[in-house]
């Protein structure tokens, strides 16, 4: 099946930056979400990072607009009716990604794929939940998707191979390179990058350094963008958490625990940066 038109669903950091890049890439993206205050929101952020572009002189004013034009606001799941490819990007709870999928499943036509940006769910259990298990696969996108060149390309146990050929494909169109994946606990990038993180987390907890220098190891010393810590407050310790609590439960392996002091700021609603408040401050 051509796929031309396609659903974002959820208009948060993700859903909005895989809506923009498929834009880009010249697909119609209907944007669905619950609120439609959230997608208004979405939709002029994408607007102020394509004046930048236009502003930079990597896009005209006119390509400009027809990105825009290209977002159709959706606060309706029957919308998937009439799209070609599903990507969903909804909050990280499984009970919530089964009940979307349940209603795509019914609602979207036969042979569309249906893809989660799930970043360590089990692709196998959401496929599960509907008739189409072979044409469920994960399209896990990195933050900021604009800028972040990989897509995680996850195969459940029942996952044809035209679907991951379909999924290479339209990654490689939206400008990002897929590398191919199955499906277990945290796929490869969690995988390594959270126990990575969580360790970083135990040497401020056993007092082995202070967040500043751990993260300056790491950047002047492995060359990493940011350190672990920043990295931490950026993607969020609340998901930090959840996603070292898949590994540890689904792996039932203790090199894996998350360390008590990621569990306590958590609970503190020391979040990172959305909350103003990490292992770092941003309240200024
Ligand atoms: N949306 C779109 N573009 C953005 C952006 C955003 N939120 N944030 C930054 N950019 C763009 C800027 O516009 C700029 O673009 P140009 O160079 O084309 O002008 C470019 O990125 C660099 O930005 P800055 O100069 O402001 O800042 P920087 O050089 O410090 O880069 C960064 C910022 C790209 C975030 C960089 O620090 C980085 O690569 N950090 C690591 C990010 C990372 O590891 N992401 C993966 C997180 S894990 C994940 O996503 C998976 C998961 O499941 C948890």
């Amino acid at each position: 099946m051509a796929i031309n038109r396609i659903m974002v669903i959820g208009a948060g950091q993700m859903g909005g930056g895989i809506a923009q890049v498929a834009a880009e890439a010249g697909l119609q993206v209907v944007l669905n979400d619950i609120d439609k205050g959230v997608i208004d929101q979405r939709l002029a952020f994408i607007g102020g990072l394509l004046d930048k572009k236009v502003a930079k002189e990597r896009i005209s004013a006119d390509e400009k607009q027809a990105i825009l034009a290209r977002l159709i606001p959706s606060t309706d799941l029957k919308d998937a009716a009439d799209v070609d490819f599903i990507v969903e990007a909804a909050t990280e709870k499984m009970a919530l990604k089964e009940k979307i999928f349940r209603s795509l499943d019914e609602v979207a036509r036969p042979g569309v794929i249906l893809a989660s940006n799930t970043s360590s769910l089990p692709i196998t259990e959401l496929a599960a939940v509907t008739g189409r298990p072979e044409l469920v696969i994960g399209m896990h996108f990195m933050n900021p998707v604009p800028v972040m060149k990989l897509v995680e390309v996850i195969r459940g146990i029942a996952t044809s191979d035209a679907t991951y050929a379909a999924v290479k494909e339209l990654s490689e169109k939206m400008g990002k390179v897929p590398v191919e994946v199955n499906d277990y606990p945290g796929f490869i990038a969690n995988r390594l990058l959270m126990p990575m993180i969580n360790e970083a987390i135990y040497c401020i907890y056993e007092g082995v350094a202070d967040a500043e220098s751990i993260d300056t190891v790491m950047k002047l010393g492995m060359a990493h963008p940011m350190g672990p810590l920043a990295l931490a407050d950026f993607i969020g310790l609340d998901t930090c958490l959840a996603i070292m609590e898949v590994l540890y439960e689904g792996f039932a392996d203790s090199k894996y625990r998350p360390c008590p002091l990621l569990r306590k700021m958590v609970k503190a609603g020391w979040l990172g940066k959305k909350s103003g408040k990490g292992f770092f401050d941003y309240s200024g």
